[in-house]
């Protein structure tokens, strides 16, 4: 069994965005801006937005964070996104999800400018990634690719079992894995609440994909000898114990699917760093292309 070490990988993909920004900054180039906008005071939604900007700092970024209450219309939003939209300091910018109840999520997604929407969440964007064509891929898939290619997993003619439709994740990457190429040439099964038989399913996968938010739901009996193991939950249980009163428990039984597994990602130290690892690359990406105006 091998660690999918995605806190060592995303740290190799900060160094190498800091080479590429300190080249920038040796011939006189502005170096990329990012911005993000959180509605509301949701602890967890805080806690990373803090780490977006804290590694636009370590990457030698510039970013903006623009903190809106929780009470904030659906207008002043889009005002907000308009603002930034025509800012032309700022190369990409994210809207951090989940929003409040009386804002309408997709609304907003759509009236970012696709050539800023470094989280790829643009129905513009998403349809591109289905379509093979050039543009940012969200940033949790991403990163997953990206596990899957340094540690050169095999995934040609794979079954990989997606758990979860998100728009953020499940849906995603259940497209990019039966992508032509590689990562991806995967056979799909993306699977969701009103699957029946998920059981059965998943002891078919050669590759399981679960975003699903439920605590050690994938057991060891569930899974394949040898099967790939890629592990998106990050729930927040409490735990007196620790000082913050939490931690953070993935969906997969780590201990004993761990035993069984060929590659497996830890949680926390897995997908998770390589969320923003990517979202850093996406933002380079939005200033060379900003740069030469495509
Ligand atoms: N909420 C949870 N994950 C994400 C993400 O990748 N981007 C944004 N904007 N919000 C999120």
């Amino acid at each position: 069994m091998e660690i999918l070490d995605g806190k060592k990988v995303s740290n190799d993909i900060k160094n190498e965005i800091t080479i590429e920004v300190d080249k920038m900054k040796s011939r006189g180039e502005k170096v990329p801006h990012l911005a993000a906008i959180i509605v509301g005071s949701d602890g967890a939604s805080l806690t990373y937005v803090g780490s977006k900007v804290k590694a636009c700092e370590r990457v030698g970024f510039e970013s903006t964070l623009v903190k809106m209450p929780s009470t904030t219309s659906e207008v002043e939003l889009l005002h907000k996104i308009e603002d930034l939209n025509e800012d032309d300091a700022i190369d990409g910018f994210i809207v951090q999800l989940p929003l409040p109840p009386q804002i309408d999520t997709q609304k907003i997604l759509m009236a970012i400018d696709p050539d800023k929407d470094v989280d790829g969440f643009h129905p513009t964007n998403f349809g591109k990634m289905a379509l093979d064509m050039s543009t940012f891929i969200p940033a949790t898939p991403f990163g997953i690719l990206e596990l899957l290619e340094r540690y050169e997993v095999d995934t040609k003619g794979k079954h990989t079992v997606v758990i979860g439709r998100s728009h953020i994740v499940g849906r995603p990457m259940s497209i990019l894995m039966g992508r032509r190429g590689w990562p991806g040439n995967s056979t799909v099964t993306l699977t969701h609440s009103h699957t029946k038989n998920i059981t059965q399913i998943i002891s078919q996968a050669d590759i399981v994909i679960t975003a699903l938010g439920t605590p050690n739901f994938l057991k060891a009996e569930m899974v394949k000898d040898d099967a790939v193991i890629i592990d998106v939950g990050i729930t927040r249980v409490t735990d007196d114990t620790r000082e913050r009163g939490y931690r953070i428990v993935g969906d997969v039984d780590f201990e004993n699917v761990s035993k069984k597994a060929s590659y497996i990602t830890p949680v926390p130290g897995g997908v998770g760093p390589m969320t923003i690892a990517m979202l850093l690359k996406n933002t380079l990406l939005a200033r060379e292309r900003h740069k030469l105006n495509i």
